[in-house]
């Protein structure tokens, strides 16, 4: 492997000078870096975001809760503004809504006591929380942090994020860099290898994209963003012959790229900052490989995100990526005076919960009949609520895990628009299609 070139400081911190946590941190970011090929770290100037409470992912480079603990007492804290992605009290569970979730665990409030072995896991939790406010950390809870965070990064600050479907986010929609190495080391240290997003030369388009249907709804660009994953996979794609897309199709986008594939980074000419032609976007070079996804590809792509033999729906699942506050309005407006037949699941931010409940768009949901959760989402909680074998989504991250997260349970997953799974929740019959 590589030797990685330190600066000063750098140096101090692995040989424990500036204490422990910072040790063990640097020892780690060393290795990643190496594993990564990376000759450097980069001093990060944007944002963090990890999955707390872990410290690291490796037993090895582990950080105990007494150290974090003396770090935070000592007056430690991140060096960068640090967001937390999804909740992971007892099995990812919601932090808001948690008593309708209808999951035998999780609405027996005994579950939360401290005897219980998952309440002290909870109990282990909230202490761990206590800890990271004390250094610094905005406790978002949601994979969509760049929605509540009100402080998105700048155009070329170097950050370190954890999400898929918020990294292109942050590559592509923002200008800022990142990798998906959100860590505790990361944010802590406010360092990261300096390797892939972080270098101007791999942020060039290499795959031009075209498409011979407009791209334009929510669905569409959710089925392109899956398709332009599956043909990409890592590339970097210029994407031409869309509509520009709103903030709530950027999402689906990216979401739907990082899960058909594993794209970072991409190029909007005329929609995204930092190519304003194709000519820019390929920085002067011609495009390595050219495809097309238009009606067949997108329709093919459809098909194979709804998968089912029957009709009947058991319950839908609404809010991946996690709801804006636009969203939750628009949905509240779809849902007023209606009358959901199945479980309707609507999924957000918590900073957003409180929002919804501000505006009353909670009281509308309840009154529909839907639940309104926060922090988490379907594919992390460890299971669907019993006699669920059906399950309606608008999203094709979320077709694409649920099945892959409970792989015995064999569901059928209906996928289409919005309005379709509305549809779904208010009659129990799926009548959606590809149109
Ligand atoms: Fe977020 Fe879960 Fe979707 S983490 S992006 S709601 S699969």
């Amino acid at each position: 492997m590589k030797d990685i070139r330190l600066r000063d400081d750098e140096k101090r911190m692995l040989q424990g000078e500036d204490g422990i946590v910072a040790q063990k941190s640097m020892e780690w970011l060393v290795e990643m870096a190496q594993i990564a090929g990376a000759e450097e770290l980069v001093n990060l100037d944007g944002t963090g975001d990890f999955h707390s409470p872990w410290t690291t992912m490796t037993v090895h480079h582990e950080i105990t809760f007494d150290e974090l603990k003396a770090l935070a007492d000592a007056g430690g804290h991140f060096k960068i503004p640090t967001f937390a992605n999804k909740s992971p009290f007892l099995e990812e569970s919601p932090i808001h809504g948690w008593e309708h979730c209808n999951m035998c665990a999780k609405v027996d409030p005994a579950c939360r006591r401290h005897d219980d072995p998952d309440a002290h896991r909870d109990f282990m939790h909230d202490e761990w929380y206590e800890v990271y406010r004390k250094l610094g950390m905005l406790q978002s809870h949601s994979c969509a942090n760049y929605l509540v965070s009100t402080y998105p990064p700048t155009l070329g600050q170097h950050c370190s994020w954890n999400e898929s479907s918020a990294v292109p986010y942050c590559n592509a929609v923002l200008g800022a860099r990142t990798n998906i190495d959100g860590s505790f080391a990361t944010c802590y240290l406010g360092k990261a290898p300096y390797y892939d997003m972080h270098v101007t030369e791999n942020r060039r388009a290499t795959v031009l994209v075209k498409s011979d249907r407009l791209i334009q709804s929510n669905i569409e660009w959710d089925v392109l963003g899956f398709a332009i994953g599956e043909e990409c996979g890592l590339a970097v794609p210029c994407i031409t012959g869309t509509a520009k897309p709103n903030t709530t199709q950027f999402c689906k986008l990216n979401a739907g790229m990082n899960t058909g594939g594993a794209v970072r980074m991409y190029h909007i000419p005329g929609s995204t900052p930092e190519a304003r032609t194709v000519e820019e976007a390929f920085a002067g070079l011609a495009p390595k490989r050219t495809v097309v996804i238009g009606e067949s590809e997108l329709r093919a792509t459809y098909e194979k995100l709804n998968y089912h033999k029957g009709n009947q729906v058991d319950m839908v699942y609404l809010g991946c990526p996690h709801l804006s506050a636009v969203d939750m309005m628009l949905l509240a407006r779809k849902l007023e005076g209606k009358k959901v037949k199945v479980p309707l699941w609507i999924m957000t931010a918590p900073w957003l919960y409180s929002v919804a409940r501000d505006q009353g768009y909670l009281e509308i949901y309840e009154k529909a009949g839907a639940h309104l959760f926060d922090g988490t989402c379907m594919s992390a909680m460890g299971g669907v609520p019993e006699g669920v074998h059906s399950i309606a989504v608008d999203s094709a991250k979320q077709s694409y895990y649920i099945s892959g997260c409970y792989p015995d349970e064999q569901f059928d997953v209906f996928y289409g628009t919005q309005d379709d799974c509305i549809d779904a929740a208010i009659t129990g019959q799926w009548r959606g299609e590809w149109r």
